[in-house]
C-alpha cells in the first residue's frame, strides 16, 4: 500500500470515529446539527406560527371519532330527559339472548343501587352505604316512561344528580339491552 493511502484511510477512520463517545447519552461530534436536532416543534411547545400560540392543533370542527355516536342530549336536565324520552326508539328486539345479556350487564351496573328486583332496595342502600333511597323502577311511574328515558338517566345520569352517568362504562347497544331487562322486571 501506498503511504499516501494509508495517511488517507487513517484519516477517513479517524473521521469516522470522531462522533463516537464513552457517554451513551452524548451524542458527539454532529455533522449536520439540523438532522439531529429537529427543527420541529414539540407538541406541547409554544408555537409562533399560529395565531393561539400552541403547536398541537384541535381536531376539525365537527370531527368525531371512528365507531363514535354522539349522544346529542345534555346532562342534569329534566327537560333534555324528556326529549330523549320523545325521540329516541330502543333499536334492539327484545329477544331472550338480549334480555339474557341486558340482565347480566344490570347485575354488573345497576344491582347495587337499584337491588335483584329493580325496586331500589340493592345493597348499597340497605347496608346504608348510599344514603338515598335509589328509584324504584317496577312502579307505575316509571312503567310510564318511554324507553328513551330510562336509556338516557342511563347515558347521562338522573337529572338531580344522585346517580351518575354510565354512558362511558356501557356501550349503548348494551344500554338498550338493560332498558329491555328494566322493563321486563317491571312485567311490562
Ligand atoms: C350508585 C347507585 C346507582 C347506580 C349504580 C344506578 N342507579 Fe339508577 N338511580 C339511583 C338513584 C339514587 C336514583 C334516584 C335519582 C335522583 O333522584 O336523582 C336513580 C334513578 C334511576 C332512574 C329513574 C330516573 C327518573 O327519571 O326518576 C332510572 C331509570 C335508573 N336509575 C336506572 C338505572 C339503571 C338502568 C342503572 C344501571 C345501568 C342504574 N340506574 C344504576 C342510583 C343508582
Amino acid at each position: 500500500m501506498r503511504p499516501s493511502v494509508r495517511i488517507l484511510s487513517l484519516l477517513f477512520l479517524m473521521f469516522l470515529v470522531a462522533a463516537c463517545d464513552k457517554d451513551k447519552n452524548n451524542r458527539g461530534y454532529v455533522y449536520f446539527p439540523d438532522m439531529a436536532n429537529s427543527p420541529a416543534y414539540k407538541t406541547y411547545s409554544e408555537n409562533p406560527v399560529f395565531e393561539d400560540g400552541s403547536t398541537m392543533r384541535l381536531p376539525a370542527d365537527g370531527t368525531i371519532p371512528r365507531g363514535f355516536t354522539p349522544y346529542p342530549y345534555g346532562s342534569k336536565s329534566l327537560e333534555e330527559q324528556t326529549r330523549a324520552g320523545i325521540e329516541l326508539k330502543n333499536p334492539i328486539d327484545a329477544t331472550p339472548d338480549v334480555l339474557a345479556e341486558g340482565k347480566r350487564q344490570y347485575q354488573i351496573f345497576c344491582i347495587d343501587c337499584h337491588g335483584e328486583f329493580g325496586d331500589g332496595n340493592g345493597h348499597l342502600f340497605t347496608s346504608k352505604m348510599f344514603p338515598a333511597k335509589p328509584r324504584n323502577l317496577i312502579d307505575d311511574y316509571l312503567k310510564a316512561k318511554p324507553d328513551g328515558e330510562i336509556f338516557h338517566v342511563i347515558t347521562r345520569g338522573s337529572a338531580a344528580g344522585l346517580m351518575g352517568p354510565h354512558g362511558g362504562q356501557i356501550p349503548a347497544e348494551k344500554r338498550w339491552m338493560i332498558v329491555h331487562y328494566v322493563r321486563e322486571l317491571a312485567g311490562k
